[in-house]
């Protein structure tokens, strides 16, 4: 949601070209409009306008503005309509004050009244803008001390970077359940929502906590907590580098991550397959065996394509580790009041680390007792840090808004999750090793997946203009289904359904005519010869058959209108494959309809608002 940018350095470099440049790499976060002020020496200028940062750049060719500091934004509305007038910055009455901000002021309209009945005249519908007034009505005698005056009448979530035109070249930045770091150069600073608006200029960051104050100016940096007490922060490196986050010979950044997927895989894995052990080394569980022993219960917590990967994660723990778990909605199970919870684990799925409601889960899980794990692929992302251990993917920054590689990794963290577990629980050393040099198999497998994306291309021409689309399957390949059909409607806005295949005869079976696209996920399992039973009802009603079936498996023909076969591997971690031509078939049919695959109307890549 939104990112932020901002930039001090004395001179250094322009403000204003730095800070376009981070608004590119940040426009996954929200890219309705777009918007810099920059201290020119003489007071602030802002330029804004409702569009994709392409269209800032281009304002900024016509109507150029300079300087040595500034802030910027590129939004995902919500308060008030995409328009230029709605754009960040917004400004004070005097225009003396700019502030870019990303989260929800939940007290805004009662401000925005005080405020107006004291004088203040407001420009815009957003929240934000009350929060440039409240500073310039705050006393103090900096414009940290005012800042902070002003966030103590604050409810709501942020991350903001604020200006002055009084303090050229100072940047205050304030956190508040909406993710910020720092970065350091040399003699020059940076804010942002997250590193890669930064990496191509300094890979030293500092993550603010909530309730944190930074101060920027081209000499230094400091922390304050809300009483104005200095606080140390560490400085972390980043570990990866811009190349990751270039989009390289591909036409969208969601291609570019299907075709990662075998490098990601592995990524995961990587050193943490011992296969004389059978042992899966997480060093980063902090979970001693006796701990262990005491878990009865497990609930998984996340959003989106996560709680799919959740889904998998569960029949495989319970599999592996005979420990019953749970998956939850985090929105929905946060506003539960969750029963104590002493001997369950509960573990926090997320890519980004950020997103609001899975935190939110967490810490209401932890309130009632529960030991926390997280997994999650931005490091030193909030929830990485406010968990009790984890596991990181390692699968690298995601840009692409509609996840995939994070589904993949994820699962394959899960699949080395159970496998401790189990190790725990009395899973025989036979079955872990097999199960070790099953994922160690993985890559290699994910690589042949790809020898199928003509055949999908072929597919995608002919369902490019379906209305409707359902996607089934079952058992582990369940939330593959699931999974598929959201890919599907995020990108294309084809309206698609995952269903259990059994569960179609209660309801969708009624929708099934010669129209509507049917995609079976049938790999070799124990649910197999139910799946084709499944499929022979949807045929008697005429509907057209895609079956993702495994190499080796029987003929479909007579069943199927068209087969994709995928290689075998342990049925457990049959998703990991069985998605990967339901990613490309959403991928191909978005391109071939001419929609933003990287940019899907109405959605943002890190949900930091609740
Ligand atoms: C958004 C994204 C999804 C993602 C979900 C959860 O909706 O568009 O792709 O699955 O948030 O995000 P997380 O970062 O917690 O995995």
């Amino acid at each position: 949601m939104c990112g932020v940018i901002g930039y001090t350095g004395g001179g250094r470099r322009d403000a204003s070209s730095i800070l376009v440049r981070g608004l590119a790499r940040l426009e996954y976060r929200g890219y309705d409009s777009a918007g810099v002020a920059v201290h020119t020496g003489d007071g602030i200028v802002t330029r804004k306008l409702a569009g994709r940062v392409p269209d800032l750049q281009a304002l900024l060719a016509r109507s150029p503005v300079s300087g040595a500091s500034g802030i910027a934004h590129t939004r995902w509305a919500t308060h008030g309509a995409p328009t230029t007038r709605n754009a960040h910055p917004h400004v004070d009455c005097d225009e003396r004050i700019a502030v870019v901000h990303n989260g929800i002021i939940e007290n805004a309209d009662t401000l925005r009244r005080a405020l107006e009945g004291c004088g203040h005249k407001f420009r815009t519908e957003t929240d934000t803008e009350t929060l440039a007034h409240l500073i310039e009505d705050s006393p103090g005698e900096t414009l940290e001390a005012r800042v902070i005056a002003a966030l103590e009448l604050v409810v709501g979530t942020y991350g903001l970077a604020v200006m002055s035109a009084d303090e050229p070249g100072k940047i205050v930045v304030a956190r508040q359940g909406s993710p910020v770091l720092l970065g350091i150069g040399d003699d020059e600073f940076f804010v942002a929502s997250d590193a890669s608006a930064i990496i191509e200029y300094t890979r030293s960051v500092v993550h603010l906590n909530d309730g944190d104050i930074a101060v920027l100016t081209p000499q230094g940096y400091h922390i304050l907590d809300r009483e104005s007490h200095v606080q140390l922060r560490a400085v972390d490196d980043v570990t990866w580098d811009l190349e990751a986050i270039a989009l390289g010979p591909y036409a969208h950044f969601m291609q570019k991550e299907i075709f990662e997927q075998a490098d990601t895989v592995r990524g995961t894995l990587r050193g943490r397959l011992m296969f004389d052990e059978g042992v899966a080394r997480l060093n980063g569980l902090n979970i001693t065996p006796d701990d262990c022993a005491a878990i009865n219960r497990i609930t998984i917590v996340a959003c989106g394509t996560s709680w799919h990967a959740g889904l998998v994660g569960r029949q495989i723990i319970e599999s592996l580790a005979q420990i019953p778990v749970t998956v939850e909605y985090a929105s929905e199970y946060r506003y539960r009041r969750p029963l104590p919870a002493s001997n369950t684990l509960t573990i926090a799925i997320s890519q980004s680390g950020e997103t609001a409601d899975t935190l939110e889960a967490m810490r209401a899980a932890r309130a009632a007792g529960s030991r926390v794990l997280g997994i999650v692929n931005v490091v030193g992302s909030t929830i990485a840090r406010e968990s009790d251990g984890g596991i990181y993917l390692h699968a690298g920054p995601e840009i692409g808004v509609a996840s995939t590689k994070a589904f993949t990794s994820q699962i394959v963290a899960l699949a080395l999750l159970g496998v401790y577990l189990g190790q725990q629980r009395g899973l025989p050393l036979e079955a872990r090793r097999d199960l070790l040099c099953r994922l160690a198999q993985l890559p290699t497998l994910v690589s042949r997946v790809f020898a199928l994306e003509p055949h999908v291309r072929r597919l995608a021409e002919e369902f490019v203009d379906a209305r409707n689309a359902l996607y089934l399957g079952r058992g582990v390949n369940f939330p593959v289904a699931l999974e598929g059909a959201l890919k599907l409607k995020e990108i294309s806005y084809i309206h698609a359904e995952g269903y259990p295949a059994a569960e179609m005869k209660h309801g969708p079976i009624a929708l099934i005519d010669a129209e509507m696209p049917v995609v079976f996920l049938a790999p070799h399992d124990e649910v197999y010869t139910k799946v084709l039973s499944n499929m022979q009802e949807v045929r008697a009603r005429g509907g057209r058959i895609i079956a993702v079936t495994t190499e080796g498996n029987g003929d479909l023909g007579g069943l199927a209108d068209h087969q994709l076969r995928v290689p075998a591997t342990a049925p457990l971690l049959s998703p990991v494959l069985t998605v990967i031509p339901l990613q490309l078939l959403a991928y191909h049919i978005a391109v071939l309809r001419g929609c933003d695959v990287d940019r899907p109307r109405n959605l943002a890549k890190s949900v930091t608002v609740e």
